[in-house]
């Protein structure tokens, strides 16, 4: 009885890796689909606060800190509107990025955004 109990909740704890280990398989091969409009000021400065002015305030270009983060992006060719995955700041941030480790999948996708939705200061 207590073995039948064991092996009940190793099965358990195994289907919820399999759930674990799928739900992260899909977050990295899937896009994600980010709704509506991206505001730079709410979501991009925060996940640059967040995740980037610890290296990037001051010393380390660009300069990431706000104010005057968004003038830096745009004057420094670090966004490319016309084709926004080549930009730089997004190809630092995605997979193979030097930065890779530093931003999460829906900070990869939110900055995407961002710069298809024209990279404006808003
Ligand atoms: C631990 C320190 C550190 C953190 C955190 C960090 N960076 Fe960097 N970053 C660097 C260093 C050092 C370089 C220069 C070497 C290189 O390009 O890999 C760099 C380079 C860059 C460049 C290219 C600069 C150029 O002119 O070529 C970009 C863009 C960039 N980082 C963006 C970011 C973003 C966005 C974040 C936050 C998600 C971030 N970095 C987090 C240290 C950091």
């Amino acid at each position: 009885m207590k073995s039948k109990h064991k092996i009940s909740l190793f099965n358990i704890s195994i289907i919820l890796l399999l759930f674990i280990t799928t739900g992260c398989y899909y977050d990295q091969v899937m896009p994600l689909e980010i709704e509506g409009d991206v505001s730079y000021s709410v979501d991009i400065q925060s996940f640059f606060d967040a995740k980037c002015i610890s290296c990037h305030g001051g010393n380390e270009a660009p300069n990431l800190t706000s104010p005057g983060s968004y003038t830096v992006l745009i004057s420094d060719n670090y966004i490319n509107t016309s084709d926004p995955a080549s930009s730089l700041l997004y190809v630092k941030i995605i997979a193979g990025g030097s930065m890779e480790g530093y931003a999460s999948d829906t900070e990869r996708a939110i900055t995407l955004k961002w710069i298809e939705q024209g990279a404006i200061e808003n």
